[in-house]
């Protein structure tokens, strides 16, 4: 029998009906790629007068008939039916996903439906693939996985962006006695498994940690989630430059995997989101990855002649207007931004000579700005408590994270990859929103 006219049995969710003369075309998903299996219903069929009522957008149905060649245009294939059972109906007087393109922020409103779309279906496929191509990356350079909690007693960034996990009865008004509480102590979710990676990079030499972050960041940007995921290696024996090298080789791993595993996924943000994205991700197996010092980065910003709102001085934060004169103007492409004011980075950034700046690492991308933050650690264990009593930290606290230092150590960097960020460049999403399943905003976590 040749392939073509084999008997097929599948199943999945009508996209669209279209009727045409005695006959109905149905576009068939199940999600597993862009492309959709075209259904052909004969006038003929059994049952037709009833499933015609039924064979609404939205429906999910199951599908046995014969494969063969299509006449239409964009197809190979299409399946002539012989015979369709519906498993679950959509009412078409209230399913919300009618129209062939709804808004995003529409979309958002329907979390739990946004997935049957093209786009957001292509999201999820996207970043499977990112994903894993991110294991296999690691996996295949000898790093192991290890699983960082997602509750902790550090906060890691100190930046006060961690929210409380309590089993103490609120509304008291005065801070909570945490001594009572589950943990015996302040508890909030991880922002950074970092802290932990570093306990077993300096067991197990490279490692890295893929889970969930949260961060009460009641910041509404088209960048910051509540919830987000973060890649995390950590590196024993190695130094920023070294950091550097194996956050550009993850980059062009991952995507040089999603530019062969989602060509139509990627076909479909060229056309309707970013045009020149295929160009751009192709680009970034050749692309030099540019380098500038925080300083030279200040002098540049100096010398553009640009009139910018938050004026140019040494010691500031670099503020997006800044990144992306930078990153997409002077650059134009992915540049990384090292030794930052240590005033401006967290306290376990090693300290450079001269004791202004650390060894730190942001690497920047175009529409994005910061995608990857890392830096080399300190791992002088004076200097690191000297850092972390001027960032008022509870040494008492943090007595594990110095042993770290008094016992068997050595030079060590990491950074964290955020992941939606990544999703976003892949994809050319302007709002983060749509570059994770489920997001979690202020005010927003819907389901
Ligand atoms: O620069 P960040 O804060 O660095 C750290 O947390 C380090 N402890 C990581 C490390 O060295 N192991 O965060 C890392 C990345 C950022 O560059 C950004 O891509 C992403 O995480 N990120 C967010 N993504 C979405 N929503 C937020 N609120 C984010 N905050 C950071
Ligand atoms: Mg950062």
């Amino acid at each position: 029998m040749e392939p073509q006219e084999q008997m097929l049995e599948v199943s999945g969710w009508l996209r669209t009906r279209r009727d045409s003369g005695s006959r109905s075309f149905l576009e068939l998903s199940d999600g597993s790629s862009l492309q959709n299996l075209q259904v052909l219903v004969e006038d003929s069929l059994e049952g037709r007068q009833t499933l015609q009522r039924q064979l609404n957008t939205g429906a999910a149905l199951r599908v046995r008939g014969r494969l063969l060649p299509s006449p239409a245009k964009g197809q190979r294939l299409e399946l002539r039916a012989e015979a369709i059972t519906i498993l679950g109906e959509a009412d078409s007087a209230s399913y919300p996903l009618q129209k062939k393109r709804h808004s995003f922020e529409f979309l958002r409103t329907i979390t739990h439906l946004r997935s049957r779309t093209n786009a957001l279906g292509a999201v999820a496929r996207i970043r499977n693939t990112l994903s894993f191509a991110i294991h296999r990356f690691f996996q295949e350079q000898g790093f192991i996985q290890v699983h960082t909690p997602i509750i902790t007693t550090s906060d890691c960034e100190g930046a006060g962006e961690m929210f409380t996990v309590t089993t103490l009865a609120a509304g008291t008004g005065t801070d909570p006695d945490y001594s009572r509480d589950f943990f015996g102590r302040h508890a909030g979710l991880t922002v950074s498994g970092q802290l932990q990676a570093e306990v077993y990079a300096l067991s197990h030499s490279r490692v890295y940690t893929f889970g969930p972050t949260f961060r009460a960041e009641n910041s509404n940007t088209t960048r910051h989630l509540a919830e987000f995921w973060m890649v995390e290696p950590e590196m024993a024996f190695c130094d920023l430059e070294g950091n550097m090298r194996v956050a550009e080789d993850l980059l062009r791993f991952v995507t040089s995997a999603l530019l062969k595993e989602n060509e139509a996924d990627l076909a479909l943000f060229e056309r309707h989101i970013e045009q020149g994205l295929v160009h751009k991700l192709s680009q970034l197996e050749t692309q030099e990855f540019r380098r500038l010092t925080y300083s030279e980065a200040i002098s540049a910003l100096e010398q553009s002649g640009r009139n910018f709102t938050f004026p140019v001085h040494w010691g500031m934060d670099l503020q997006a207007e800044h990144e992306r004169y930078l990153c997409e103007e002077l650059m134009q492409g992915p540049l990384f931004i090292t030794n930052y004011p240590a005033a401006l980075k967290p306290f376990y950034m090693r300290l450079d000579e001269g004791e202004k700046t650390v060894a730190a690492m942001d690497l920047l991308v175009p529409g994005i700005g910061e995608l990857i933050g890392g830096s080399q650690r300190e791992e002088r264990l004076d200097l690191l408590q000297a850092r972390m009593q001027a960032a008022g930290l509870d040494l008492a606290q943090y007595g594990w994270y110095l042993d770290l230092r008094r016992y068997g150590s050595v030079p060590h960097a990491g950074f964290g990859l955020g992941f939606e960020r990544l999703v976003q460049f892949c994809t050319g999403m302007q709002n983060i929103r749509e570059a994770i399943l489920f997001p979690r905003s202020p005010g927003q976590a819907p389901c």
